[in-house]
């Protein structure tokens, strides 16, 4: 592998192994989703369920004994669990669930740090036919009851140290009968008779139990996603969606027999569950989880003591560990083979360090959670252009295209766009909001709300979002939840929220702030302001940035127009404002 202008060249004799996907136009040209059904298993009776893929048909076999999941927690503790153990414990958790009375499509949630509990009840879950949601850890009661309400998730797994936030929330939430406590670390013992603990009902379980049989487009898991407006939208993906999951773990991610795996990702999101759950187990392969908190030192620790060889994680990541001093030399990671990114723009400089340092290029793929998979990818045996997502997934056509569905030529810049049919992991509803889930569809096109262009090699570039949606550190925030909690504030009238280009987290979230009459404007109210998102939202989503300003721009309709705000902030022409009331 050479770095030459501005092209990484492959020359795949020279991988470590052979890519699971050596001829990419050959393959793209005769691909097809229905051939590719024969790398998932069906019941006899043409039903299916995506934990009995993940899991039991492994376990049943050669692979029985083989390690699914290597966990290092927060304190170093390690323990490992083989696909057999991951099968007794998951039927375990399933039967939990059964005893509770848990049916087909009932919501139940996982609120738990990156501990085996978490994947276990998960697949657990799946295993009983009912929908599996995941919570971010850093969520707080605003965040949570949002979910958790709109769901009607009727059981949450936490733990002791979690729980407290439900608690504040569990008298607004109708729906929900119990919570599950993980005992793992410290654990108190509220009287509640609606709590239960993990331990205690597993060790009451049968390690036996019989899947849920389900169709194609039955409900596997959901994740609430942000748009421009509104509250979070559950993103409803099927069991069937674990064919795209475990083709593009085989492609996008080359995941090969004996390959060490390590998806960086919180399965709060939907890498996590995607590439940190479905592909990687879906194709009986082995994965490192790890609890403990980012920093590079304790990263490439793990990389060097799992001998990891596969390695996806995200471009804030990386570009933390770009800015450290803690040298890659320091540590062995000459395991490594295949490097891959996600969630935000990767910005070329970090390919061309990964390659110094590595000695092995990220390749950055595109997808998004209501996509269910990775849709275009840098593969391993392509020339990488630094910059670039790379190309689509074989089975999936991708367009750039104008704002009357017509596909737009070479190089032009327009909007990104996928012919639905062929995403066979695409979301199958939004929970209880068909007119969002139809709002994505025009002209027969999925349309991302991402604006791109493709180059004459059938490279896609990545230009930016079309709307306000913010993507920090890799993840989508909705500038109206910033701006909703901010203005429960006492102090604040009303609030506009943009992301701002930052060089570590691809964008900050600032919050321009009008204040009530007389309020003073310090730096002090800015840090409490940050405090107080922090503390009911989520901690990651606060605004870095406040700016006080004595009113916001707004359409005459009273709209709030965050690009003219955005404008503003870079110094940009604020572009056609003739909808906007006098500023
Ligand atoms: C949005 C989707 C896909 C899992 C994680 C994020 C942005 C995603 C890239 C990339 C530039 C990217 C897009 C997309 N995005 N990957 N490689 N380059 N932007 O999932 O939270 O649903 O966000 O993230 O804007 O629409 P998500």
């Amino acid at each position: 592998m050479q770095g030459a202008a501005n092209i990484v060249h492959k020359d795949t004799r020279k991988l470590k192994k052979t890519p699971n996907l050596l001829d990419y136009e050959k393959t793209y040209k005769t691909f097809n989703w229905q051939e590719a059904e024969s790398e998932i298993d069906y019941f006899k009776d043409k039903t299916l369920n995506a934990a009995y893929n993940i899991v039991d048909r492994h376990a049943k076999g050669k692979g029985k004994n083989k390690i699914a999941l290597f966990f290092e927690g927060q304190n170093g503790e390690k323990e490992k669990h083989s696909f057999l153990n991951l099968q007794k414990l998951t039927n375990k958790f399933a039967n939990v669930l059964a005893f509770f009375n848990v049916k087909k499509g009932d919501r139940v949630f996982i609120f738990l740090p990156t501990i085996p509990e978490r994947y276990i009840a998960f697949l657990g879950i799946l295993k009983v036919g009912a929908v599996a949601g995941t919570l971010f850890p850093a969520f707080q009661e605003v965040a949570l009851l949002d979910r958790l309400l709109d769901s009607g998730a009727k059981i949450v797994i936490t733990n002791s140290v979690l729980y407290p936030r439900i608690k504040k929330i569990w008298s607004k939430l109708p729906n929900l009968e119990k919570v599950i406590i993980v005992e793992r670390g410290s654990v108190i013992y509220p009287k509640d008779k609606r709590i239960f603990y993990f331990n205690q009902e597993m060790k009451k379980a049968s390690p036996d139990f019989k899947i849920a049989h389900m169709k194609k487009d039955d409900f596997a898991y959901m994740l609430y996603t942000s748009g421009t407006t509104g509250k979070p939208k559950g993103v409803i993906h099927a069991h069937h969606d674990i064919l795209q999951a475990v083709w593009t773990t085989k492609f996008a991610l080359d995941v090969q027999g004996d390959d060490i795996y390590w998806c960086t990702a919180d399965s709060g999101w939907v890498t996590g569950v995607v590439y940190g759950i479905l592909g990687i187990w879906g194709l009986g392969g082995t994965s490192v989880i790890f609890e403990g908190r980012f920093s590079p030192a304790s990263w490439y620790k793990v990389i060097q003591d799992y001998k990891v060889t596969i390695w996806y994680t995200s471009p804030t990541a990386i570009r933390m560990l770009m800015g450290s001093d803690v040298a890659v030399k320091e540590f062995d990671l000459s395991s490594l083979r295949f490097l891959g990114s996600v969630g935000e723009p990767l910005n070329p400089e970090a390919v061309w360090w990964s390659l110094e340092y590595f000695g092995l290029p990220f390749h950055d793929n595109w997808w998004m959670t209501e996509l269910g998979g990775i849709c275009i990818a840098n593969f391993a045996s392509l020339d990488i252009k630094p910059g670039s997502m790379g190309k689509p997934m074989p089975g999936i056509k991708a367009a750039i295209i104008d704002g009357d569905g017509k596909e737009l030529p070479i190089g032009k810049e327009g909007s990104l766009a996928l012919k639905p049919e062929t995403v066979s992991s695409l979301m199958k509803t939004i929970w209880k909001n068909k007119e969002k889930y139809n709002s994505y569809f025009s002209y027969n096109w999925y349309i991302s709300g991402d604006r791109a262009y493709q180059d004459k090699d059938g490279y896609f570039w990545f230009v930016g979002r079309a709307d306000d949606v913010i993507n920090t550190m890799g993840e989508r925030i909705g500038p109206f939840e910033v701006e909703s909690v901010l203005v429960e504030y006492p102090e604040v009238v009303e609030a506009g929220v943009i992301g701002k280009p930052d060089e570590l987290r691809g964008e900050i979230i600032k919050a321009f702030v009008v204040l009530k009459a007389g309020v003073e404007a310090t730096e002090e109210l800015k840090e409490k302001l940050k405090d107080y998102v922090k503390k009911h939202l989520a901690g990651h989503a606060y605004p870095r940035e406040i700016e006080f300003i004595d009113k916001l721009p707004k359409t005459r309709s009273g709209k709030i127009m965050r690009r003219v705000l955005k404008a503003k902030e870079l110094g940009l022409s604020t572009g056609d404002t003739s909808t906007l009331e006098d500023y």
